[in-house]
């Protein structure tokens, strides 16, 4: 078994310089004389010796987290309602050297949420971390939205949410377990965007499940925040051979997210459709990987006063205000150069 690589604190990692993959130290600094340097200990982060449940791991983000928490040591159980997508999750952490099996099934379905907690439980003794991740993404604008998909992609999110954070609390509350449970939420949870109105409904009520869970749980030391992803550029190597390079950002539709909302004399187009300017003031919203290395740091000890908060990677765009508008990507220094979490070689890729 590979050794699980380590990061530093978030504030370490917000200031911080690679050096070695997985190693971080705050600045540059100067050369340390042999004494000290010999005496300095490095601040590592280690999942090791967790388990983790990571729900709806399909192929983009879900794989990217699952892959993530692996890659910093813990044992991950990949749910998905389709089978072969968690199946295809576990083959990626293996890959990477990990420990993972698939647990698929309907996250809106307590008895078989209950099933593959237990089945999580007696594989491995125990569940230190949920990442509430499935979803369903797409949808239309309030003008012609079904009740039947805005129905079930409510269900998704709000059972998934709920099933999976109340019965993994039980289990850390009545064993003593410190855990931690991520809820994705979206930047649709926290801004409107046109043609996603059962999306822009399940993610924002994701947002208050977590700050209430958070108080119901505080008292076992259990953590519950959410995490903001903000239009990631895949980066699974298999998802790019599927589907091509880009993400959302690379292929804007000018009627919404879902697609058509219909070409009647009285319509108005809910999008821009010419050519874009860079809305994001770091010129990329960045990959799964980035996003990986967050929920990893804080699913870690490291952040454990860290309750009921949101942590949103998405290079700024959340921060900027509507009237301003970032300099075109070819002006911009662009981020620190992206720490890949696949070993095997097939995608060491970055956004920027
Ligand atoms: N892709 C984006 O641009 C983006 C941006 C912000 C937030 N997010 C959020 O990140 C998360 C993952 O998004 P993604 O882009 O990887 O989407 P995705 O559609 O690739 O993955 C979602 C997975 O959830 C699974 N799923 C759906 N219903 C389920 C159910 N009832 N039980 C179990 N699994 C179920 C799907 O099969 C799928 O594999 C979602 O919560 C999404 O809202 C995505």
């Amino acid at each position: 078994m590979p050794r699980s690589p380590s990061v530093a604190a978030v504030l370490t990692m917000l200031c911080s310089r690679s050096i070695g993959r997985y190693r971080f130290h705050v600045a540059e600094g100067p050369v340390l004389p042999r004494s000290t340097a010999r005496r300095f200990e490095w601040v590592e982060i280690s999942l090791d010796g967790k388990v983790a449940v990571v729900t709806g791991a399909g192929p983009n983000i879900g794989s990217g987290i699952a892959l993530a928490l692996a890659r910093y040591g813990a044992k991950v159980a990949c749910n998905d309602i389709d089978p072969a997508a968690a199946q295809a999750t576990v083959a990626r952490v293996e890959r990477n050297g990990g420990t993972a099996i698939a647990i698929p099934g309907d996250v809106t379905d307590e008895k078989v949420v209950t099933g593959y907690l237990d089945e999580v439980v007696e594989t491995w003794g125990q569940i230190d971390i949920v990442v509430n991740n499935a979803a369903l993404l797409g949808g239309k604008g309030i003008l012609d939205e079904s009740i039947e998909f805005f129905t079930d992609a409510v269900r998704v999110a709000a059972l998934g949410n709920f099933l999976n954070t109340k019965h993994a609390g039980r289990h850390m509350a009545e064993r003593g377990i410190r855990g931690s449970i991520v809820a994705i939420s979206s930047s649709n949870g926290w801004s409107g965007s046109a043609g996603v109105i059962a999306y822009a409904f399940h993610k924002g009520g994701v947002n208050n499940f977590v700050r209430a869970a958070a108080m119901d749980l505080a008292p076992y030391g259990i953590r519950v925040n959410s995490f903001t992803p903000t239009a990631p550029t895949p980066d699974n190597p298999e998802l790019i051979a599927e589907r091509g390079p880009g993400g959302v950002l690379d292929n804007v539709r000018a009627r919404g997210i879902g697609g058509t909302t219909g070409d009647e004399e009285w319509r108005r187009p809910a999008r821009w459709a010419g050519s874009r300017p860079p809305f994001v003031p770091m010129g990329t919203t960045g990959t799964p990987t980035d996003i990986g290395h967050c929920v990893a740091w804080l699913c870690s000890d490291y952040a454990r006063l860290i309750t009921g908060c949101d942590l949103v990677v998405d290079g700024g765009a959340r921060a900027k205000n509507f009237a301003y508008l970032p300099a075109p990507a070819g002006d911009l220094a662009g981020p620190a150069p992206v720490i890949p979490l696949e070993r095997t070689g097939e995608l060491d890729r970055q956004a920027w």
